[in-house]
C-alpha cells in the first residue's frame, strides 16, 4: 500500500506534539507524541506504508512488531477519512482517487458560488403573521371560512435572522390583518433592531393610540391600507364591518400626524371601480400615495366565488381612461406592473421574469409555509418550521422552475404583439388553470390588448 497528502495538507511538528491541516478545508487535528512520532515519518511525495512500518518497527525493536504495524496503518486509515491523505494500492489508484475528490471539492464549490447568487437575488419577504381578520372583504384571497394560525415571536425572529444572514433587505409584515398578532409589537422591536425596511400590510382597524405611539418608536418605513370608497357605507359593504371606513381614515390621518409615511390601495372592483377617481383626489389632496389594483386573484384554496366581484375588462379601460382624463400623470405611476413604452425590458422578453415571486421575493404564510407570493399559497415549497429559509430558497426544484419561466415562454403572448402590457400572473394563472401558472387567460389577453390601445393614445 502507498498513500499521499492530498491537495493543501501540511504536517507540522512540534518537540512533542503535531499537528495536520488542511488549507483548503481550514481542517486540523493535533497528536501528542506518538502520534507526532507516525506524522514525522510522512513526506510530501508517495509514501509506502511498508518501508514506514519498517523504519517504526527498527526504532521500537522491544515493541509488537505486529502492533506497531496495525497502529500506523489504523492511524493513516483515520487520516484518509477526515480527508488529509489518499490511500492506495498503486499511483494508479491514488490518481484516481485524486481525481475523483477534485470533482467533489469542484462541485461544491460550484453549489456555494450558486447558493450565494441565489442568496443575493432574495430582496423582499413577506411574512403573514396571522390569517385572522376583523374584516371580510368581499373580494379578499383568504378563504371565508379557514381554520386560524398565526406566526409565534419565537418563529418570527429565527426568520429574521436568516434574514439577516441573507442580507434581506426589506420585510413586509401582513395578514390578515397583522395587528391581530399578539407578539406584533415585539416582532417590531427586533425587526426594527436588526434595521429593516419594514412595511406593514394593514386595515389599521385594530390600532388605539397607544399602539400608534409605540409604532413611533419603532422605525418603519411605510403602511400600506385600503380605501375603497370614499362613501363611508360603500367601503364597510365591501369589508363587510360597519364603521371600518371611519376607523380606517381616522388613523390613517393620526399616522400621518405622526409622520408616519402611509400609502393607500385601491383594489378595483364591481362595487366600487366609479369611485376611483374620488378616492384618487382624495388621496392627492392628503399627499397620500395610491396604487390602483385591479389584479384580483381567486381564492387561495382554489375557490373563485370572490371573482364574481372582478370588474370586466370594459369596467378596468373604463377607469383607466376616466384616470388619463383627468390625472395621467399618475397614471403610469399607479400602473406600475405595465411598463412604460419604450422602456427597455421590452427588448429582452428571453430574459425577463415574469413577476419577482420566488425571483426576489418570498412568501411565508401564518403557518410556516414558504410559497411564492401571497396569492398562490396553493403551491407549498417548504416550511420554516422544520426546515430552513436558505435550503428552501436555493434547493427548491419549483422555484428553479418558476425562475426559468420567461417572458418568452409565453409564445402566444409574445406573438400577439402586445407583450409590452404584460401583466402575466402566476397566481391568477394557476388559480384559474387547475394549477397550470403558464396558461394565460383569455380574458388577459383581451385586457392587454385593450391596455395598448390605451397606452397608444396616451403616448401620442
Ligand atoms: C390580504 S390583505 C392583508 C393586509 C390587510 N388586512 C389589508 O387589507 O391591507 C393585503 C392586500 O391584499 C389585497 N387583496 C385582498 N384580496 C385580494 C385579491 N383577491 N386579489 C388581489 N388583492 C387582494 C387587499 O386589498 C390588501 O391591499
Ligand atoms: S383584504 Fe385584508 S382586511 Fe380585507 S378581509 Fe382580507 S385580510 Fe382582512
Amino acid at each position: 500500500m502507498i498513500f499521499k497528502l492530498t491537495k493543501g495538507t501540511e504536517v507540522y511538528l512540534s518537540s512533542n506534539s503535531a499537528q495536520i491541516k488542511n488549507i483548503h478545508t481550514t481542517n486540523k487535528a493535533n497528536f501528542d507524541n506518538s502520534g507526532r512520532l507516525f506524522l514525522s515519518q510522512i513526506n510530501k511525495s508517495i509514501n509506502s506504508v511498508s518501508t514506514i512500518t519498517q523504519k517504526l518497527i527498527k526504532m521500537f525493536p522491544a515493541e509488537d512488531s505486529s502492533m506497531i504495524s496495525k497502529d500506523f496503518i489504523d492511524f493513516i486509515k483515520d487520516l484518509e477519512s477526515d480527508g488529509y491523505l489518499i490511500l492506495g494500492r498503486d499511483k494508479t489508484e491514488i490518481k484516481q482517487k485524486e481525481d475523483k475528490l477534485q470533482l467533489q471539492t469542484n462541485k461544491a464549490n460550484q453549489v456555494s458560488s450558486r447558493d450565494s447568487y441565489l442568496i443575493n437575488n432574495l430582496k423582499h419577504i413577506y411574512i403573514e403573521l396571522t390569517n385572522r381578520c376583523n374584516e371580510q372583504c368581499v373580494h379578499c384571497y383568504l378563504p371565508k371560512k379557514r381554520k386560524y394560525s398565526s406566526l409565534s415571536y419565537d418563529v418570527v425572529k429565527k426568520l429574521l435572522d436568516e434574514a439577516i444572514e441573507m442580507k434581506v433587505k426589506n420585510i413586509t409584515f401582513t395578514g390578515g390583518e397583522p395587528f391581530l398578532n399578539k407578539d406584533f409589537r415585539k416582532i417590531l422591536k427586533y425587526a426594527s433592531k436588526l434595521n429593516f425596511n419594514i412595511n406593514i400590510q394593514s386595515n389599521l382597524t385594530a390600532l388605539n393610540d397607544e399602539y400608534i405611539r409605540y409604532l413611533t418608536e419603532v422605525n418603519i418605513s411605510c403602511i400600506q391600507t385600503s380605501i375603497y370608497s370614499t362613501n363611508p357605507t360603500l367601503h364597510d359593504f365591501i369589508t363587510k364591518q360597519d364603521g371600518s371606513h371611519k376607523k380606517t381614515v381616522d388613523t390613517l390621518l393620526k399616522l400621518k400626524k405622526h409622520n408616519i409615511n402611509v400609502r393607500i390601495s385601491f383594489a378595483l372592483l364591481k362595487l366600487n371601480y366609479k369611485d376611483f377617481i374620488k378616492v384618487n383626489n382624495w388621496a392627492k389632496s392628503l399627499d397620500f400615495p395610491l396604487e390602483l389594483n385591479f389584479d384580483i386573484v381567486g381564492e387561495i384554496n382554489g375557490e373563485k366565488s370572490n371573482l364574481a366581484y372582478l370588474c370586466d375588462n370594459d369596467e378596468i379601460i373604463d377607469t383607466i381612461n376616466n384616470f388619463i382624463m383627468e390625472d395621467s400623470e399618475s397614471l403610469w405611476n399607479s400602473l406600475k406592473t405595465y411598463n412604460k413604452p419604450g422602456s427597455k425590458i421590452i427588448d429582452s422578453p428571453h430574459t425577463r421574469n415574469i413577476c419577482g415571486a420566488g425571483v426576489d421575493s418570498i412568501y411565508i404564510n401564518s403557518k410556516g409555509n414558504i410559497t411564492p407570493c401571497a396569492c398562490w399559497q396553493k403551491l407549498e415549497i417548504g416550511n420554516i418550521l422544520d426546515t430552513t429559509l436558505k435550503e428552501n430558497w436555493c434547493g427548491s426544484e419549483i422555484l428553479k422552475e418558476i425562475r426559468n419561466t420567461k417572458l418568452n415562454d409565453f409564445e402566444d403572448y409574445y406573438r400577439k404583439g402586445f407583450y409590452r402590457f404584460i401583466s402575466i400572473c402566476f397566481a391568477r394563472n394557476a388559480n384559474l388553470n387547475s394549477g397550470n401558472y403558464k396558461k394565460i387567460s383569455e380574458r388577459d389577453y383581451d385586457l392587454a390588448k385593450k391596455i395598448e390601445l390605451l397606452a397608444r393614445k396616451l403616448s401620442k
